[in-house]
C-alpha cells in the first residue's frame, strides 16, 4: 500500500471480526514500531502482546469499559523503560523524549496494521495501576497505550480535521498568510 493511501485512509477500528491475525502480520507491525526514530537510537519500548481472553477482559475494564477491545484478536501494551533516557538526557529526556519515542512507534503500529488489512486503535484512556497489577508490569516501567488489533468489522467514514490553512503559521507564531486568498487552496 502506498504511504499516503496509509495514512489517509487510516481509521481508529472498534469492531473487529472473529478472525486470528496471522503471526507473520504480527511481527511486521511490530518490526514497523521497532523502525520508528528513537532517542539516541536508545530504543527503549517494549511491546506486550494480549491474547488471553479474561486478561483482556480485564485490560477493557481498566479502559473505563471500552468492552470493543475484547474482540480485537490481541491488545499491544506499548511500554518503556525511562531509565537510560533520564540519565542521557535529564528531565527533557523523561518528559518529552520518552513520550516521543513511544508515540512514534504507536502510529507506525497503527499505519502497519491499517496497509495490512487489520484495523487498530490507539488506546490512551486507562487506569494504569490496574494494567501493572493484570500484566505484572513494575513501577519503573512507563505504560503508554494500548492498540487492539484485529480484521475490522466497519469501514468509519473519515472523521472531521481542521483545515490546512487553519493551523499553519508563516515565518512566526500566529502569522497568517498575508497575501491573495489562502496558502492551501484545495485543502
Ligand atoms: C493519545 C490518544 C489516546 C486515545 N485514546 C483512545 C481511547 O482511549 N479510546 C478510543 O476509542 N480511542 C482513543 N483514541 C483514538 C482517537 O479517538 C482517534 O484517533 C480520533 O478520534 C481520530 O480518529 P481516527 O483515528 O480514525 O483518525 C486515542 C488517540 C490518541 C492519539
Amino acid at each position: 500500500m502506498d504511504l499516503f493511501e496509509a495514512i489517509f485512509e487510516r481509521r481508529s477500528i472498534r469492531r473487529f471480526i472473529d478472525k486470528p491475525v496471522e503471526e507473520e502480520k504480527i511481527a511486521k507491525i511490530l518490526d514497523a514500531g521497532r523502525w520508528a526514530p528513537t532517542v539516541g537510537n536508545l530504543q527503549e519500548w517494549r511491546f506486550i502482546i494480549v491474547r488471553n481472553k479474561e486478561k483482556k477482559l480485564k485490560l477493557a475494564q481498566a479502559a473505563f469499559g471500552q468492552n470493543w477491545m475484547v474482540n480485537a484478536f490481541l491488545i499491544i501494551v506499548v511500554i518503556t523503560n525511562d531509565q537510560r533516557i533520564t540519565r542521557a538526557y535529564g528531565d527533557r529526556g523523561k518528559d518529552l523524549y520518552i513520550k516521543q519515542d513511544a508515540a512514534a512507534s504507536i502510529q507506525n503500529i497503527l499505519l502497519a496494521a491499517h496497509s495490512l488489512g487489520l484495523g487498530a486503535c490507539w488506546v490512551g484512556s486507562f487506569d494504569e495501576s490496574i494494567l501493572r497489577r493484570v500484566l505484572m508490569i513494575p513501577d519503573n516501567i512507563s505504560i503508554h497505550a494500548m492498540i487492539p488489533v484485529g480484521y475490522p468489522a466497519e469501514k468509519p467514514n473519515p472523521p472531521h480535521r481542521i483545515n490546512l490553512n487553519n493551523i499553519t503559521y508563516f515565518d512566526e507564531y500566529g502569522k497568517e498568510w498575508v497575501k491573495e486568498g489562502t496558502f492551501f487552496p484545495r485543502l
